[in-house]
């Protein structure tokens, strides 16, 4: 039994890999993750090529914190029965796997399970964010924190030495973000469903309540702070 966990990318279906592409192309098992409403990953992928042949599986990863072994060892059950049945398939998921993937909590199992995985990256939010904004995430000797928001405040100590700091699940904490990261310097730039039809961006903006717009973001809401 074999697995690609596939990064599909920020939105636009031209930012998949041509990897990726191929991969999806030539499976006939999908599986697409659901957390909130929406199944993006499933949704981007769905723009780039027809899915009417292929068997998909949603995954339900729920948005809430404590143990969820019960639910991770359903998941693996599911995914083990039908890769019983094809063999191989892919798991789409948005952005780069290698930031805040929630099919990481479901390897060790299915690796114990005897399943080959192997992870295909994508571009990050925060990377199509850079090139949008225009601004490198670093140069020469920057160093760079990658951090969810909730833990925004509490590691302000150490993050305010960083030269650029890239800020996920931002939503319920932009107000804290911008006016900490405007005192000590920093240039804050915020992406709302970056490359998406619906996108927002605000470059450099000087306070929070600067684009009345951002009352309405959801989820899919990130900050780059970089310094002056
Ligand atoms: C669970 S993390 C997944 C990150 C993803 N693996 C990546 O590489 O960007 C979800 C967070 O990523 C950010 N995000 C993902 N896609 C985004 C987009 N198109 N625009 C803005 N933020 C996005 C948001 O901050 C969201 O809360």
């Amino acid at each position: 039994m074999r697995l690609r966990v596939i990064g599909v990318g920020p939105g636009d279906p031209g930012l998949i890999t041509l990897k990726g592409y191929q991969l999806i192309n030539s499976s006939r098992l999908v599986f697409y993750p659901t957390g909130g409403k929406d199944a993006l990953a499933l949704s981007i992928v769905k723009r780039l090529l027809p899915l009417d042949d292929k068997e998909l599986v949603e995954l339900h990863f729920p948005m809430k914190k404590g143990s969820l072994k019960e639910h991770w060892t359903g998941l693996v059950s599911l995914i083990i029965e039908y890769l019983q049945k094809y063999v191989e398939g892919v798991f789409i998921t948005l952005g780069d796997p290698a930031y805040y993937c929630t099919f990481y909590y479901l390897f060790p199992y299915l690796v114990e399970r005897g399943v080959e995985i192997k992870f295909i990256p994508g571009i990050s939010s925060f990377s199509a964010g850079s090139s949008l904004f225009s601004i490198p995430l670093a140069l020469g000797e920057d160093i760079v924190a990658v951090v969810p928001g909730e833990r925004f405040k509490r590691e302000w100590e150490r993050l305010q030495f960083f030269d650029t700091i890239v800020v996920l699940k931002a939503k319920n904490y932009l107000r804290e973000i911008v006016d900490t990261a405007k005192l000590k310097g920093f240039k804050v730039y915020v992406g709302y469903r970056i490359t998406q039809e619906d996108e927002v961006l605000l470059s450099d903006i000087e306070n929070f309540s600067v684009d009345e717009k951002v009352e309405h973001f959801d989820y899919f809401t990130l900050t780059i702070l970089r310094r002056g």
